[in-house]
């Protein structure tokens, strides 16, 4: 038996009154489109097919080659729209998996449950209901007196006594793959010139066919999204759904209704997560750290027993045991290895700061690479713009800059160079030498350290 999946995303998604594609919506740092298609992709044998219309390309380009393509033009409901995935799975597959892309908080159990109802039963239809006060425009299930699936009643032709139904349809269907495209094209138009995918529910029934429900058990993943308001409705479900997932796992998050955490992160045993912190895209926190107040990290890598407060860090590293903030800023490339502090107001942009270096206070670290122990006094600058090139420094291991240090770059301050406070540094520092002054002298040799 094999397995074919459908997304639709040809939809026209007026109710966003937005330029962009309502499945190109972020949510918890991904696209819309990408929940549905990750969750199905491994429950399918073949690519997904996604069906695309409005802005057939831009959505395209976002999936890439995870999914294959049909496109929808014009776009005449639903049931069409799964018609034309015909070409690419007539024949290739048995069962059929559809989902609409606006659905996005639709688990891979949901699916899996669906296809094992199905599969169990030989139905020709298997879909998802809940059962709902809030009826949200889903399209009502009537069943007949018996309790079986009769009919779904979109709300746009239903009648007062049909819209009080409270069996919601969720939107997500397992099909015969046969009788699917043999049903498809025999379904009747609509009112207002659409062909409805929920109107073969009826088509089934009269036939005499199989047809299965299956009951939502997390009202949460029937979360669809028609507008701006039910983005943060999904949003709100998401973030509670993935800081439950890290609690359950070991991190302590001191208020969940604060923290954002995408999907795309992963946090270490025992780290402590507080208010207002951001933890975006390709992150990964070790163990035993404290995030926040106030922090936002993406794309950055952090080790074990770190602690950042109040700070912004973007496509950095960070090692084990560090130390940043508060009012921090980690930008591009900025490496900083074990045991680095970094304190109050400080910028480092592609830099490497070696283990156990110190750069307490002010200080603009840009193009450098620096050796252990180092001390970064108070207000140290790298000038590394001359206004057409950056020029890289390069400080060797247990240097001592004073505050409010100019390092003018290109420079290099050899192993166990001092630099006094207020020095402007436009030449090289030798090993274990003292430059003093602006622009800055060597004054002193100094002596060297014991072994
Ligand atoms: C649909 C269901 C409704 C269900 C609800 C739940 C139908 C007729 N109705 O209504 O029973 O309760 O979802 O989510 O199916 N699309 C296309 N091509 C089209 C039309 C739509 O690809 O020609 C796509 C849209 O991009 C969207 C999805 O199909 O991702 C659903 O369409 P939408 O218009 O949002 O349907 P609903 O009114 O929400
Ligand atoms: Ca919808």
């Amino acid at each position: 038996m094999k397995t074919g999946s459908i997304i639709l995303a040809a939809g026209k998604s007026t109710r966003m009154k937005s330029a962009i594609p309502k499945v190109l919506h972020v949510l918890g740092g991904k696209k819309m489109v990408e929940y549905p298609l990750e969750v199905l992709t491994p429950l399918s044998d073949l690519k997904p097919v996604v069906i695309v219309g409005n802005e057939a390309e831009t959505v395209q380009k976002v999936i890439g080659d995870r999914a294959q393509y049909a496109l929808q033009e014009p776009q005449l409901g639903t049931a069409h729209a799964v018609l034309q995935a015909k070409p690419l799975l007539d024949g290739k597959v048995d069962t059929i998996l559809v989902a609409y892309a606006d659905m996005p908080l639709i688990s891979r159990d949901t699916f899996q449950q669906i296809l094992e109802t199905h599969q169990t039963h030989r139905a020709v239809m298997t879909l998802l209901t809940f059962q709902s006060e809030k009826a949200r425009g889903f399209g009502r299930l009537l069943r007949d007196e018996n309790g079986n699936p009769r009919e779904i009643i979109e709300e746009s032709v239903a009648t007062q006594e049909q819209l009080a139904l409270r069996e919601l349809n969720v939107g997500v269907y397992c099909f015969d793959a046969a009788w699917l495209w043999e049903a498809l094209p025999r379904i009747p138009v609509s009112p207002k010139g659409e062909y409805f995918l929920t109107d073969l529910l009826s088509s089934a029934v009269v036939a005499g066919k199989m047809v299965k429900t299956v009951s939502l058990a997390d009202p949460d993943e029937a979360i669809g999204i028609n507008n701006r308001i039910h983005l943060a409705e999904a949003e709100a479900a998401l973030r509670k759904r993935v800081n439950n997932h890290w609690m359950l796992g070991g991190v302590t998050i001191l208020d969940p209704a604060t923290t954002y955490i995408e999907t795309t992160v992963t946090i270490g045993q025992d780290s402590v997560i507080l208010p207002n912190t951001y933890l975006m895209g390709n992150t990964t926190i070790g163990e035993g750290c404290q995030i926040g107040p106030n922090t936002i990290v993406k794309d950055t890598q952090i080790g074990s027993r770190c602690r950042v407060t109040f700070s912004v860090l973007e496509k950095a590293i960070i090692e084990d045991q560090v130390d940043i903030g508060p009012f921090a800023h980690l930008r591009e490339g900025a490496h900083l290895a074990q045991g680095v502090h970094m304190g109050n107001f400080g910028e480092i942009k592609n830099s490497y700061l070696g283990p156990g270096t110190k750069m307490g206070h002010f200080s603009y670290i840009g193009d450098a690479t620096i050796g252990a122990e180092v001390n970064i006094g108070a207000g140290t600058i790298t000038c590394n713009f001359d206004g057409v090139r950056k020029n890289p420094t390069e400080i060797g291991d247990h240097v001592f800059i004073g505050s409010d240090s100019m390092l003018v770059a290109p420079i290099k301050l050899g192993e166990g160079a001092r630099t006094g406070a207020g020095a402007v540094v436009t030449k090289n520092v030798p090993d274990y030498s003292l430059a003093v002054g602006v622009p800055a002298r060597v004054i002193r040799k100094l002596a060297k350290p014991d072994g």
